[in-house]
Formats: structure tokens, sequence, C-alpha cells
């Protein structure tokens, strides 16, 4: 029987790490596997803080069975609803039939269409509502919607400081047996936090940045996520990062995304990026369309002020690996962000007309300098308008 980890007096962690899945939702890379936190209150009564993305291996139920010690499961609090974290409940409430299942009303709305036999014992709990639970455990909710779907809410337990916060301070990445902050290097999970902010979270910057307001000034002290590390030493610094990805502040830098099909644009590509090192550009990162997963180039995005998008011509319009990065970009709604344009072609263009097209219909992008549009393969052809392009962006980035 394997229990579950002490985060404060009379809470328990009992998550599972995920090494099998290749890809999140079936389209994000997990080359660190993926971890789905889930928490145990004891008081009086016992609450079940989330589950995971489903029972099997039965390793998560001998935690939480491990925990409870034979005691009953009194309520189950679901702080968001998507299938990672409630592919247990069918499990859970079959195990413990006496339970009630704890949420908002919008909660109760997707309960219902996920789990249509099981809603009669569903609780419904208003903002700021409070569950004692005795023995000095007490529960608040707060509905933080669309953090990252409408119902989410987080859950704080006033006695020992918990602050459950669902996917809000996630990341990538299974926990390697150090689950606490101050039991690992936790800045080694800042790119996959990032990466998961701007893959999964990222779209809803403005309503992240509503709850960050919200619950600034509640009492917490351990901030315990569904996923990632539960934060405790230093529980400003996830705080911090995801207020400032929501607000899309860029560091210095340039991402250039390229899509090329035979190297010309490529090559451009690399002597642009000499140009922007050239013109003082503190950190540059070339990504191809082709060789690096969009959930990648995604994070650097928005990790960087400055972007420069470059596209080969595809039969008149932009190159397919190109186009799904822009509708990514869409999508996660990037803003604030200085844009350069360039490409190739071998006859009529088209790639940068459709990367023109993109920035004017995207809210919150600047266009920085003139497209640069090269026909055929000789970059000396273009040398001098990438050169102005460079220091154009250099420019725009520093100010
Ligand atoms: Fe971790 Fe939005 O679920």
């Amino acid at each position: 029987m394997r229990h579950g980890v002490l985060v404060a007096d009379g809470v328990y962690w009992i998550g599972v790490n995920d090494r099998v899945t290749e890809l999140f939702e079936r389209q994000w890379p997990l080359p660190y596997g993926m971890a789905y936190n889930s928490y145990v209150v004891l008081g009086e009564r016992t609450a079940l803080i989330d589950t995971v993305a489903d029972a099997e291996g039965m390793e998560y139920l001998e935690r939480l069975e491990g925990v409870l010690e034979g005691r009953s499961l009194d309520y189950l609090i679901v702080n968001h609803m998507e299938p990672d974290h409630t592919g247990a409940i069918g499990e859970v409430v079959r195990r413990y039939p006496g339970i009630r299942v704890v949420g908002n009303k919008k909660t109760a709305e997707i309960y219902n269409r996920y789990f249509s036999g099981l809603g009669e014992n569903f609780q419904t709990v208003n903002d700021g509502e409070e569950l004692d639970l005795g023995g000095g455990r007490k529960l608040q909710f707060y509905l933080t919607p669309w953090v990252h779907w409408p119902e989410t809410m987080m859950t704080l337990e006033t006695g020992s400081g918990v602050f459950f916060t669902g996917d809000a301070f996630g990341s990538y990445g299974a926990l390697d047996g150090a689950i606490f902050d101050d039991e690992m290097d936790a800045t080694r999970y800042e790119d996959e936090m990032l990466r998961y902010y701007t893959n999964i979270v990222a779209r809803y910057s403005g309503n992240v940045l509503k709850a960050l307001d919200k619950v600034k000034d509640l009492p917490f002290r351990i901030i315990a996520s569904t996923h990632g590390p539960i934060w405790r030493m230093d529980i400003g610094w996830p705080v911090e990062r995801f207020r400032r990805w929501a607000a899309q502040e860029g560091e210095p830098g340039v991402v250039i995304a390229v899509g090329s099909m035979y190297g010309s644009t490529l090559t451009a590509a690399e002597y642009l990026a000499r140009c922007l090192t050239e013109s003082g550009v503190p950190r540059v990162i070339l990504h191809d369309v082709s060789k690096t997963h969009v959930s990648y180039i995604l994070r650097d995005a928005w990790r960087y002020r400055g972007l420069i998008l470059g596209s080969v011509a595809y039969n008149t319009e932009m190159f397919p690996g190109m186009w799904v990065l822009c509708e990514k970009l869409r999508h996660a709604k990037v803003a604030n962000r200085s844009v350069g344009l360039f490409g190739g072609a071998s006859w009529s263009g088209g790639g940068v007309r459709k990367l023109k097209e993109f920035v004017d219909e995207q809210k919150g992008l600047t266009l920085v300098g003139a497209p640069v549009e090269m026909m055929g393969r000789e970059v000396k052809s273009v040398a001098d308008q990438l050169q102005g392009l460079a220091e154009a962006m250099a420019g725009a980035i520093a100010e």
C-alpha cells in the first residue's frame, strides 16, 4: 500500500505521474511526462480535491485508501471538469457511494454531461462559500472562470493555508520523487511551465489576470496546482510568472520562425538571425516550423517581444507549417508583439502576402519594418532589406 505525501497538517498529496502518454490533449508533446496532482483533506469529515486522468493501474486509488486509513470519503471537490482531472471520478464515486460531489453551478452543468448517472449527490456552492469539514479544516471556494474552462474554481483550506488552484500555476513534466519546490531545482520546470501556459491557458490570459487579482490577498502559504510542483518555499515564483505571461510582457529577444521547402528561405533566416545579433538583440532563437513542434514555438513567441515570421510561397499561399503556427498564435490571442515578415518565392509569391494578412487581422501585433520577399535563392538580393528589418526590430524591442 502506497501512501500520500504530507503537504500540511491534515492535507496530503496523492497525485500520479504519466510517463507513457506522448501527447497531452493528443496534440502537445510530453517529453518529460505529466503529473496529475490530487489532494486529500482530513478533518472530522474528509474531502478529495480533484482526481486524476484515470484510475487505471490503481496506484491512485491505493494512495487514496492509504491516506484515508479506513475512513469514508465525504466530499469530492471538483475545481475543474476537464477529463485530466475527472477521469477517476466514476471509480471514486462507485467506491464511496455516500460521497457528495462539490462544484459550482457551471460545474454541475458539465458534470451532468459527463456523469449523468452520478448527479444525485452533487452539492452546488457559490463564490466565497465555505464548507466546514470540522477539526479546524474549512474549504473556501473562489470562482475563477476560464482558468481554463468556464467552471474552473480554486479552493482554499483556511486552516493550513493550502490553496488548490487547479490548472493555474501548473506545468508539464512529471514529478521525479521531489514534489515541493524546496526539494528540487524548480527552475528546471520554467520552460515546461511556460509551454504549458501557452499551449493550454494563454487564450484566456485576460481571465487569468482577473483571477490573480481576485485571489491575491487570500491568506495562502502553499500553492497546490493540479500539475507540476507544489510551491511552499517561494509562492511568488509561479504567481509572478503567470502574471507576466498573462499580461504578455515579453522579454528582450526575437524569435524567428521559418517555413522553407528547399532551404533558400531558411538561408535567409540564418542571415537575418546574424543581423539581429549584430544589431544588439540579446536573445535570438530560430525555429524551423518543419522541425520544431508548434508547441515549443508558441512558448518562445510568448517569451520574447520580437517575432519574425518567414514563409516560402507554397502554391501562392504560406507554407503549411507556418499556417499552423499562425493559427495557433491567433487562437492563443498573441498580442503585445513587434512582428517582422520575410519569405521566398520562385514565381508569383504569396507566402509573405498571407503572413501580412495574418498580422493585419490579429489585434495587438505591430508590424516592424517592411516585409521582405526574396525571389529565387540569392540572399544577397535582399541582404540590405534583411539588414534593415533586423535594425528596425532591434530598435522596436529595445523601446
Ligand atoms: Fe489540467 Fe484544463 O485541465
